[in-house]
This record gives structure tokens, sequence and C-alpha cells, in this order.
């Protein structure tokens, strides 16, 4: 067998993931380096303040704030900083000197992933990101490599482990939103800003990832429709339990044909109503799981750890792994495939099921009228659950309205007639059904 020189490991980052990453390299190595038959060597780990306590023990001499000189000296660059620059320039850097590359940093994907493929395409080298989906499960490898003969047809992803634990406390303990958000950051899943997690930013850059390698076709983070889980109520999800469904926030990417016969690609996040009897459903807790479709394969489930900085340096390993294998055998890396560079469809094109709550005036002729507007707009209603309080001419009821399929078009001018109508008090919200 020949032998092959010491691989060189530049780590940039050793917070959550990169302190674990260190570690293991550190203590592990050779088991590493048997597994990719050749050794390897942690040449630097570029950190903001070499001072700073770190959660595992990293020799200081290999501690460095010099990134830039770092990664022109490494055939491996591990990227687990974060955010889009220096990120992002480092890792053209290394790309241009000759590095394969491992990162967890799906901001920086979703935003310029183009740019890193199209340069580690001019030089052969490989890109590797399963991290940057789902922490620890593996689902980029999958959708790349495993699926890559079928033809997929739509993922469902609970892929922000914030928001489905806030969304589980308020179904399984009937917490408010504000009060599950509280807990969240007090148990240190949710930040002191939680904007990216409850508005639902990190899914949607997740969706992009995932929606550009399950459709082979490049799905900007600008073309993912993105609504938030903050406007969810303590009643709504009340409400679709004593209904059968359980409310999460939804990662979707679906191949979808549009009412002018268009096939393309739908990406969107927002907090659906899923049954009860859906494998989703079973997602408690902060965890994470990608329910993918594909024609051959049928539906498939991925499940587990979405973060944690242990739980997600399995995933970078993995990867570290499959790259340095790579670079023992040389030869250009596999470009990211979009060749069917499908169009992005808009959200008003997509047709789901809707529950809509609305408080209205319980007064005769009220439920008519709403049925009605629902008719106007070519929105067929398929049920209707009605709870009143109050008596006489106070008297007010909250009704949930469940319609058959429809377009998002249809039902946003139903919603609009709705809350413009004399009928209705309030139009409380809606949430789409998804999973059937
Ligand atoms: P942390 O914020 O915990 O760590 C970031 C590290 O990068 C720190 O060590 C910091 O140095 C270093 N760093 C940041 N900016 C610079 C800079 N300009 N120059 C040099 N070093 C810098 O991040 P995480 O470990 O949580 O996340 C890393 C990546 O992994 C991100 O892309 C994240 O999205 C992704 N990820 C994280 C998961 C998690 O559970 N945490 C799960 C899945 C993916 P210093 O320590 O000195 O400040
Ligand atoms: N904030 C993310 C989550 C971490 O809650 O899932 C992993 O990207």
């Amino acid at each position: 067998m020949i032998e092959y020189r010491n691989l060189r490991i530049a780590l940039l980052g050793a917070g959550s993931v990169g302190a674990q990453v260190a570690d293991q390299i550190l203590n592990h190595g050779e088991e590493l380096a048997a597994r990719i038959g050749a050794g390897i060597e942690l040449i630097g780990v570029a950190v903001r303040d070499p001072k700073a306590k770190r959660d595992t023990a990293i020799p200081a001499n290999l501690l460095t704030t010099d990134a830039d000189k770092l990664v022109r000296e490494a055939d491996i660059v591990i990227e687990l900083m974060g955010g889009i620059e220096p990120a992002r320039t480092l890792l053209l850097a290394a790309i241009n000197s000759g590095a394969d590359i491992v990162t967890a940093n799906k901001a920086l994907l979703a935003n310029h992933g183009p740019e890193i493929f199209d340069a580690a395409a001019q030089v052969g080298a490989q890109i590797y990101y399963e991290a940057a989906v789902a922490g620890a499960i593996p689902i980029i490898r999958p959708l790349r490599e495993s699926l890559a003969g079928d033809r997929v047809t739509r993922i469902l992803g609970i892929v922000n482990g914030t928001t489905n634990y806030i969304l589980d406390r308020m179904d399984t303990l009937g917490d408010s939103m504000e009060a599950s958000l509280k807990t969240a950051q007090e148990l240190g899943y949710a930040e002191a800003d939680p904007t990216a997690d409850v508005e639902g930013f990190d899914a949607a850059q997740k969706a992009s990832i995932l929606a550009s390698l399950a459709f082979h076709t490049h799905v900007p983070v600008e073309g993912v429709y993105r609504e938030g889980i903050t406007k969810v109520t303590a009643e709504q999800v009340l409400a679709a339990r004593k209904a059968g469904y359980v409310v999460k926030l939804l990662a979707i990417c679906e191949r979808v044909t549009d009412s002018a016969g268009v096939e393309g690609v739908s990406a969107r996040v927002y907090p659906a109503m899923v049954p009860l009897t859906h494998p989703l459903a079973a997602v408690h807790g902060a965890n994470n799981a990608v329910f993918v479709e594909a024609d051959a394969a049928g539906p498939l489930m991925f499940y587990g750890a979405g973060a944690g900085g242990l739980q997600t340096s399995s995933a970078v390993l993995g990867d570290l792994v499959s790259a340095a294998r790579r670079h023992v055998v040389g030869g250009p890396g596999v470009a990211e495939s979009t060749h069917a560079n499908m169009p992005i469809l808009p959200v008003a094109s997509i047709r789901t099921r809707y529950h809509i709550s609305l408080e209205v005036t319980d007064a005769p002729g009220v439920l008519a009228d709403i049925a009605s507007l629902f008719a106007k707009h070519g929105v067929s209603v398929e049920s209707v659950e009605q709870k009143t309080s109050g008596e006489g001419a106070a008297a007010t009821a909250t009704l949930v309205i469940g319609t058959h399929e429809a377009t998002e078009a249809d039902l946003a001018a139903t919603v609009d007639a709705l809350a413009g109508s004399p009928a209705v008090e309030r139009v409380v919200g809606v949430l789409r059904v998804e999973g059937l």
C-alpha cells in the first residue's frame, strides 16, 4: 500500500461545533486516519480571541488569528465560523490554493452557494456541507448521492429545532407562544434575538439548500417564500389538535406543475398543520426530521438532532473523512448538479388546503354571508367548527373553516374579502394543511 503524507487540516472557528471537531481530530486522529487511508494533522485553529475559554482543550500553539495564512497552507479547510464574511473570502482563498472544503455554514451557502461552487468547479475542488442542514442528520449526502438516480418529488422538513421546541410546548402543554419562547431562551435553544429562528430565516436558508440539491436547480434563498411562527396562537394549536393535526414549522420543497402546465420548483417555509398520523407529527422537542418523497424510493424519513456542538461534529467529521479520502485518491471533485434549471414558482401558484380562524358576530345569516365569500372566490369549504361565547346581541363565535384544495391566490383573495366583511370581526389566522 502506498504511504500517503499527512493531510494538513485547517479549522476555522472553535465555538460550539469547532471545539468538538478539534477535540475529535486531536484525540481520535489515528482512528480517522485508518478510515481515510492517510494520516491527518490539525495545523491550526483560527479564532477571534485565542485567550477565550473553550469547550474542549485546544493547545495554545494551534490557535491563531491569522485565518488567511492558515487556509493557504491546508489540504482541507473546515469552516465553522458562521456568517458571510470573512468566511466567504477565506473559503474562496482556500479553494484557489488547492484545498477541499468542509463547511456547516448554511447562511453562506444559501446566499453565495453558486459563487463558492463555481470557484470549486474551476479548480476541481470539492465542497462538503452535511452539517449545514439539520445538524447531525445525514440528509445532504442522501440527496446528493443515494437518491441521485431517483426523482425526488417533495421534501417536508422540520429543520429548525428552536421553533419545533416552541410549537411542541404549545401543543403538548398548552403554553402560549410568548411563554414557550421564553423557556426556549432559558434553555439555550433560542438566542436572545430569536428572529432568525422564529421568523423562519434559518429554515429558509436550509430550504434553499435542500431544494437546490433535490431538484438539480439553483434555488436562491430569495426564491423561498417565508412566514415565521410568531402569529401562531395557542387557540390555533388547540383547534388543530382537536381536528387531528399538529402545527409544525415546515420547510417544503416541491416539484409542482402550475395551472399553466409549467413544471417548476416551489420552496416555502411556514407553520402548517400536519396530520397526527404523519411521521413528522411524532417529532418532538428540538429534534429535526426531513421527510423525502421520491418516485422509486417512496417516502423516506431522516430524523435526529438538528443542532448541538457534539452532534453536529458527527456530520462535520463524516465530511472530513470523505474530503480526505478524495484528496488521497486525487482527481477533480464532482460539481454541483444544476442541470434541470427549473423555474422557481411563486407561492401564489401553490395548491393546498387551509384552516381559517375567524371571530364573527353570532347572528342569523352570518355563516351564509361568510360561505358566499368562499364560493365567490372559488374556494370550497370542507368543514366548519364553531365555538360560541356570550349571549344575545353580545354573542360572538369563533369559526374555524377548513377548505378543500385551493390556490394560494384564491385563498388570499378570500381572506381579503373576509377581512373587509361586516360579518367578520377579525381574521385570527390562516394555517395551511400539509403532508396529506
Ligand atoms: P460559534 O459562534 O459557537 O463559534 C464561532 C467560532 O468562529 C468561534 O470560535 C469564533 O472565535 C470564530 N470566529 C468567528 N468569527 C471569526 C473571525 N472573523 N475570525 C476568526 N474566528 C472567528 O458558532 P457555532 O459553532 O455554533 O456554529 C458554527 C457554524 O456551524 C455556523 O455556520 C452554524 O450555522 C453551523 N451550525 C451550528 C450548529 C450548532 O448547533 N451550533 C448546528 C448546525 C450548524 P472566538 O471563539 O474567538 O469568538
Ligand atoms: N438555530 C438552529 C435551530 C440551529 O434552532 O435549529 C441549527 O441551525
